[in-house]
């Protein structure tokens, strides 16, 4: 890496970056400082930032505009007020950078060299983008690199997001049923971690070939409706809207807990919450308990915001330096060759992909065998 920072490749290079401001991040963030960037950051999330990351960063000279417990008006104030450096590259963690950009300042966002998006929310609403011809310029989808989805999105949001229930509840997860919704890389991450700890796991689904992998997976599949009125704990993992709702609520037994890992605080219906609740108070740090109508209570983590990121510290370092790899590499490939690429959704290059997942691997202290001539030549012929 001695050589890369010697070069300097993003020297001038002024880049805005939405993403959790937690100590992986300001890794990441030093990182394309000693490539020559300067950086404007705000949060991805109005309760996600950890304050002595971003007062350390501020320090450091990056210009940094998060802190953590911001109102919904202050969070897109903060994304506002970073495009203002008129930046050259943008990273976006869940889209809202990307769409303010695009919509609200098409004058700046058409001067943009190219952007990264960190999780699968904001890489579909960008495909939406593209596809409605609004995207003004090229994006590099960070999120669908093998090397990120395969390990952040299922072991790191995995671990986080029992992290998270459990600094804010302290409960026993063995014997407990838990509700899982969705069985994409995050839910199956949560799924199999619960498991472990002796859970019993519920998965509900929408999509058949995700409902008969989690059966075949060993765990019970069955509808919302069902599982509302025999879970202890439901955890939402969909990237979807109103997963849980006023109906399921009414269903549920007392003191049901109540958790998400998606990008956005809409898969528990916190609006129906409440509106169906008889009274409400915070009983401590993370955890709101709901009283409803008919007497049972209901207990919200995090006010159904990011388990992982609002009630513990989101993802250990050992998975974000995967993802955040490819975040560097991608935006040095956008730098070098922004003139080339046009103005739509990217995966990440091949290349960069398996060379994280080599120096990860290196970083562990593992070797593996390399093909040898004759055998690349045999799995690459159909002549024996
Ligand atoms: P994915 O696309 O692999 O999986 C989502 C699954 O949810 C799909 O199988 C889909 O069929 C299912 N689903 C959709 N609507 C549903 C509904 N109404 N009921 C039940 N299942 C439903 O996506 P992935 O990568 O698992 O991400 C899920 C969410 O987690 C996204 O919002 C993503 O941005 C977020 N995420 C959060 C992280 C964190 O740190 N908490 C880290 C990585 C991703």
């Amino acid at each position: 890496l001695g050589d890369v920072y010697k070069r300097q490749p993003l020297n001038g290079i002024r880049i805005a970056a939405v993403l959790h401001v937690t100590k992986e991040t300001a890794v990441l963030i030093r990182t394309l400082m000693r490539g020559g960037a300067e950086i404007w950051l705000a949060a991805s999330n109005p309760m996600s930032t950890q304050d002595d990351v971003a007062a350390a960063l501020a320090l450091s000279g990056v210009h940094v505009f998060a802190w953590r417990g911001e109102t919904q008006e202050e969070y897109f104030w903060a994304i506002d007020k970073i495009t203002e450096c008129e930046p050259h590259i943008v990273i976006d963690d869940g889209g809202d950078l990307h769409v303010h950009l695009n919509i609200q300042k098409p004058s700046t966002a058409v001067r943009i060299y190219g952007g990264t998006e960190e999780t699968t929310t904001g890489v579909i609403r960008l495909r939406a983008m593209e596809k409605d011809g609004v995207l003004k310029y090229p994006v590099i989808a960070v999120n669908n690199a093998l090397t990120k989805y395969l390990f952040d999105n299922r072991y790191g949001t995995g671990q986080s997001t029992i992290d998270g229930i459990l600094r804010a509840t302290n409960i026993l997860l063995a014997g407990k049923t838990v509700v899982v919704a969705g069985y994409g890389w995050v839910g199956r991450g949560i799924a199999w971690r619960l498991r472990g700890m002796g859970a019993h796991v519920i998965i509900t689904e929408v999509n058949p070939v995700r409902a008969l992998e989690a059966l075949m997976d060993g765990f019970e599949v069955m509808k919302m409706d069902r599982a509302a009125e025999i879970g202890d704990v439901f955890i939402t993992a969909t990237g979807n809207i109103d997963v849980i709702t006023k109906e399921h609520y009414l269903k549920m037994k007392d003191g049901a807990i109540l958790a998400n890992a998606g990008h956005f605080d809409v898969e528990v219906s916190v609006k129906d919450l409440e509106n169906i609740a008889t009274s409400k108070r915070e009983l401590r740090e993370c955890v709101t308990e709901y009283s409803l109508p008919n007497n049972k209570r209901l207990y919200l983590l995090g006010k159904g915001r990011l388990v992982n990121l609002v009630c513990a510290e989101g993802h250990p370092s050992e998975v974000m330096d995967m993802s955040f790899a490819n975040q560097a590499l991608s935006i040095r490939y956008i730098v070098e060759r922004h003139n080339s690429l046009d103005k739509k959704v990217y995966d990440v290059p091949k290349e960069i992909d398996l060379e994280v997942a080599e120096l990860k691997l290196k970083s562990m202290g593992i070797e593996i065998d390399r093909l040898t001539e004759n055998q690349r030549k045999y799995i690459e012929s159909w002549l024996f």
